[in-house]
């Protein structure tokens, strides 16, 4: 089946073809197109999303990204067509709905909707570029296999927990299957993606800075500063970021000699190292929670897998500790290809995939709080 898909619902306009074959055990998925145009540089300026000029961007790169599309594929090849209808911005989720509608019409196509964060999540069965050695993220699976099932180079088996981590998420789930799954906890406040780019904002680093933050982090020490782990220890699998970033704001308050405002330390030579030292120490004590509730999860409900996906799976601190953890306790660890941990429109198009496979359906109405 080729499914033409659409993902508008915050600051990437995406648009894919994707061939999808299989069933639930073995879903296949080829990347025909996988166009994107980041509207990063548009939101910069104001130190994060802004909802009005996300919907113009959507509005403006829709129709460029269509006549790239339509100049490479036959579009009549086209069996479906879908569309993120949430969560997200609903002036952006509504753009890409639209679009999607007018192309259904045009090409006598079924439209469907997908669910953003089904897409996040499914990303683990798209196919993998050969160079994630890097990352040290592929684990041999040392338990017996019961469910495996191949997909792509993952053996994934189930139960399995997930984790997702994004700019507006953060969430724990058990799958039994692929397809039934129940959500375990989530975060109380703020998403783990938000803090990133909330606290490298504290550090005068540039939107998005949940890269920024690792980047820096490199030349930090991650033991400088104890900060707190927050609901680490509770039995709930709930999680709250927004006490560690108090903390990292009351840091640069009370100890950094340089601090000219709560929120600004200088630029400038000196505050450099303190930076390295803040952003190592603050990534530590997330991946630290995010971990430790994961395999806490995974042990409790006996899973045999565990995966994880959105845009903080980027990082690189996060995905060597949980492969670590993964495999001491003999869990499958696996993890989307970087290409499909920010948003896209190929999750979209396995979404949809997936979902087709069990006549599970999502309106096409824009949906700003649907949750998994
Ligand atoms: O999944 P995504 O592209 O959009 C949402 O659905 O929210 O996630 C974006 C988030 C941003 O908060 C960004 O700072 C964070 O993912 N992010 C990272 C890294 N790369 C992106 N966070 C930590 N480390 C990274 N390397
Ligand atoms: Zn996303």
């Amino acid at each position: 089946m080729r499914i033409l898909a659409i993902e508008t619902s915050c600051d990437e306009t995406a648009l894919s073809v994707v061939d999808a074959s299989g069933g639930l055990e073995n879903s296949r998925f080829e990347v025909l197109e996988n166009l994107i145009i980041s509207q990063i540089d548009v939101h910069r300026p104001w130190g994060g999303v802004v909802p009005n000029l996300a919907k113009r961007e959507h509005q403006k790169n829709l129709p460029k990204l269509f006549t790239k599309l339509k100049e490479r594929i036959n579009l009549t090849s086209i069996d479906l067509v879908a569309v993120t209808s949430g969560p997200g911005l609903a002036p952006a989720l509504w753009q890409g709905i639209e679009f999607a509608k007018k192309i259904g019409e045009e090409y006598n196509k079924p439209v469907v909707g997908a669910n953003h964060l089904e897409g996040h999540l499914y990303s683990v069965l798209l196919p993998r570029k050969q160079d994630t050695a890097s990352t040290k993220i592929q684990t041999p699976n040392p338990k017996e296999s019961i469910s495996g099932m191949e997909f792509g180079a993952w053996n994934l088996e189930f139960p399995a927990v997930a984790l997702l981590v994004s700019g507006g998420h953060t969430i724990l789930a058990l799958f039994k299957s692929l397809t039934e799954y129940e959500k375990l906890g989530e975060t109380r406040d703020d998403a783990v993606g938000e803090v990133f780019d909330k606290v490298a904002r504290m550090l005068e680093l540039p939107y998005p800075g949940g890269p920024e933050i690792e980047r820096v982090a490199k030349d930090g020490n991650p033991k400088a500063i104890d900060f707190p782990r927050p609901m680490i220890h509770e039995p709930s699998y709930d999680f709250s970021f927004s006490g560690l970033k108090t903390a990292v704001l009351y840091h640069l308050r009370d100890h950094s000699p340089a601090v000219t405002t709560p929120l600004k330390i200088r630029g400038a030579g000196g505050s450099y190292d303190q930076r390295a030292d803040i952003a190592a120490s603050f990534q530590a004590a997330a991946v630290d929670v995010l971990t430790q509730k994961t395999l806490r999860a995974a042990n409790e409900f006996a899973a045999r897998s565990v995966f994880i996906g959105g845009g903080v799976a980027m990082n690189k601190a996060l995905r060597h500790e949980l492969a670590k953890k993964c495999q001491e306790e003999g869990l499958v660890f696996a993890a989307p290809d970087n290409a499909y941990n920010t948003d896209n429109a190929v999750m979209i198009a396995a979404a949809a995939y997936i979902n087709h496979l069990t006549g599970k359906t999502y309106s096409m109405e824009a949906q700003p709080n649907l949750n998994l």
